[in-house]
């Protein structure tokens, strides 16, 4: 079989195949190459899609296929795998607690305080009492739920359709959401980015929060109705009915630089970096579903409908 690599570093992932499928020629896009059987990609450029319409199937480089199925290039009806944890979920696992840290243990508020010289220590509120909502069950979502419920925090989930996990109080549907709004200390968004996703923070559902609440979004940017979270957060001097957030994604990335989200003195922001591709375990994962697809076995592909 024959495999076309598109993404940064892409000498490196296309060893790490090779590695892998001894008997598959592997190349880059630079290889300006035809014929490809699969194109192993992440935000490639319209004209490489076009260019391999013939291909049998892509296999996205990352969790989420907002990009590529908003690609005007994407050929109708190509079958796409996306990576389903892949190590990301660790990384992401970590990035949300240190959120979580960031606001139960109060170093937000101990940051501000440091810049004035002021040293007061606030009552701690305990693990148990604060409770972690997580919006987005896929592989990511019920890994970070998982782990954060380890680490001793009361944890509820949510999904459109009804899910199980162990240790985890599982929410589904527009009842469930409420539900689960009013409920939670910390809010973290890890859904995908779709129609039905889009601005699912908003004024209601941040309204639904407790007073005091928090956010944290490594997710998608379109998740947030942003002029809504700002007026939730308030300003230096009357602070809102929220608390703080910790956000990794935007709409427009990078964010541009007047966007007031920089500058907002409870808000911290992250370059898209909570949980990177990790190269070998992601090579792995592409390497078995190639071989599966290869061999005429049931993958799973991505729903376009759906968008995830
Ligand atoms: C990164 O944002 C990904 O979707 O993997």
């Amino acid at each position: 079989m024959r495999i076309l690599v598109h993404i940064d570093d892409a000498p490196m992932w296309r060893d790490a195949l090779k590695s892998r499928l001894p008997q598959a020629e592997v190349f880059t896009s630079d290889d300006g190459v035809d014929d490809i059987d699969y194109l192993a990609v992440w935000k490639p450029p319209a004209s490489l899609l076009e260019r391999h319409a013939n291909a049998r199937g892509i296999v996205n480089l990352g969790a989420g296929v907002d990009a590529l199925l908003n690609n005007p290039g994407l050929p109708k009806g190509m079958p796409i795998v996306k990576l389903r944890d892949a190590g990301m979920g660790e990384f992401m696992a970590d990035y949300v607690r240190y959120g979580v840290l960031h606001f139960q243990r109060d170093f937000d508020r101990y940051l501000r305080q440091e810049r004035n010289a002021q040293w007061k220590e606030v009552p701690l509120v305990a693990k148990r009492d604060w409770a972690v909502g997580i919006l987005g069950l896929g592989a990511i979502g019920k890994h970070v739920a998982q782990a954060l419920a380890s680490d001793g925090f009361p944890v509820h989930g949510w999904s459109r359709s009804p899910k199980e996990i162990e240790g985890v109080t599982c929410h589904h549907g527009d009842d469930g959401l409420n539900t689960l709004l009013t409920r939670v200390r910390t809010l973290v968004t890890l859904l995908p980015d779709t129609a039905a996703t889009r601005h699912i923070i908003n004024a209601e559902t941040l309204a639904a929060l407790p007073e005091g609440a928090t956010l944290i979004n490594p997710g998608r940017g379109t998740l947030i109705d942003e002029a809504a979270l700002l007026e939730a957060l308030g300003d230096t001097e009357n602070e809102g009915r929220l608390r703080g957030a910790l956000l990794d994604a935007f709409p427009e990335e990078p964010l541009p630089a007047d966007n007031p989200l920089w500058a907002h003195p409870r808000v911290r922001i992250t370059p898209h970096m909570a949980a990177p591709t990790p190269v070998e375990e992601a090579a792995d994962q592409v390497a078995e579903t190639l071989r599966a697809w290869e061999a005429g076995e049931t993958v799973e592909t991505v729903d376009p409908q759906s968008g995830y």
